[in-house]
């Protein structure tokens, strides 16, 4: 059986409610929410606002219905960049940022928007005094990678929206990585947006994402359409969430998601984090024991993610060994992230991750450890 060690992609295997959840809503919720009154349509309907309540109880929103369903965390940056962004902004981000964030600036700064990186240390951690001159500019936004899918640095939140709300920068956040793992309090925070994919620590299926927006921020849809509301309109409707949700909404995903979510309130945020990040550091600690291996650590811990290196072989051969001689499932390269490479001086080979989630043991830790070890030492006897 593989031992699935890429939870910073998607989380697998994901909880027994969730598959029971998408089943029970693609067998008996058949009807499209919001788009009629019968009765099935109303209990498709009711069973999405039961998640975005589920969903903004999590995330600290008070009103359901600034909670946007997406189709993942990428479609959430994307809305807000192009929808709030004008020709002329400037527009803040970390040197962690993740493609997502990378590839829709680089469209936008084709069209006049101005980018400015601000560096972050080689573990990982942003510059709070280059982010204060930074700021002192006054960009139209900030966006910063809550915790990296690399090597699950988590940033100074805290204080990096305490110098934006100085300046009245809004806060894009990047939550992809930390949503359901680490604690989230969006109003009381004053958080301006929030993007995170439900698949990842939500323990939701692919295919469904969040987007919260705070309600002094207009930022235009990307996509207008159906809502089932103001039909008789040719305008998108203003009001949240159809400002942002047109087209027919992803139904056993958002059930899938709304038990995910169930799981992790069962079990508590907190308590989800801290077996993730005991299970990284074994994976830190036995990784630093073994001769020639270098471990790209971060200052502060956020996941469950691990990076690291084995002098003399590329990441792609490491993984692609672990997979065919241990069954073990890891990602490496640059994990769609190269300006986080960058910062941590890995690109443009990348790392080798192992990202460990809420179903794995401190026994599969050190099963890993003792693969990886049996693989160097046939790699020390064989010819390469
Ligand atoms: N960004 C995801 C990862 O880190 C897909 O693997």
């Amino acid at each position: 059986m593989t031992l699935y060690l890429d939870n910073a992609a998607t989380t697998f295997p994901k909880p027994a409610g969730v598959r029971e959840a998408m089943v029970q809503a693609l067998e008996e919720l058949g009807g499209s929410p919001g788009r009629a009154g019968h009765r099935l349509a109303r209990e498709a309907s009711a069973a999405v606002f039961s998640c975005r309540v589920k969903v903004a109880r999590l995330l600290g929103v008070s009103d359901p219905r600034r909670i946007v369903f997406t189709k993942n965390a990428t479609e959430g940056i994307n809305i807000v960049l192009k929808g709030w962004l004008r020709p002329g902004d400037g527009v803040i981000i970390s040197g962690m940022e993740h493609n997502a964030v990378v590839r829709p600036l680089r469209r936008l700064s084709l069209a006049g928007v101005q980018v400015r990186t601000v560096p972050c240390d080689p573990r990982g951690e942003i510059d709070l005094e280059a982010l204060a001159e930074e700021l002192s500019k006054v960009p139209r936004l900030m966006v910063l990678n809550h915790a990296s899918n690399v090597n699950g640095a988590l940033q100074p939140l805290a204080s990096v929206l305490e110098l934006c709300r100085a300046k009245g920068v809004p806060l894009l956040l990047d939550a992809a990585q930390t949503a359901g793992i680490q604690p989230l309090d969006l109003e009381a925070w004053g958080v301006g947006m929030m993007a995170c994919s439900g698949h990842k620590a939500l323990l939701g299926p692919p295919g469904v994402g969040i987007l919260y927006i705070r309600p002094d921020l207009d930022v235009l849809p990307l996509m207008d359409g159906g809502t089932g509301s103001r039909s008789e309109e040719d305008a998108q409707p203003d009001f949240f969430p159809d400002r942002h949700e047109s087209g027919t909404l992803n139904l056993p995903g958002i059930a899938g998601l709304a038990a995910g979510i169930d799981f992790i309130t069962d079990r508590g945020v907190s308590e989800l984090c801290r077996h993730e990040i005991e299970l990284a550091r074994i994976l830190e600690g036995g990784l630093e024991e073994m001769p020639g291996i270098t471990v790209y650590k971060p200052g502060k811990r956020g996941t469950g993610a691990v990076s690291f290196n084995v002098a003399g072989m590329n990441p792609e051969s490491v993984a692609h060994l672990l997979d065919e001689l241990f069954q073990i499932a890891v990602r490496p390269g640059l994990h769609c992230a190269p300006l986080a490479h960058r910062t941590l001086m890995t690109f443009p080979e990348g790392t080798v991750r192992v990202s460990p989630g809420f179903s794995n043991s401190l026994e599969e830790m050190r099963s890993f450890l003792d693969s990886l070890g049996s693989l160097l030492s046939r790699r020390g006897q064989a010819p390469r």
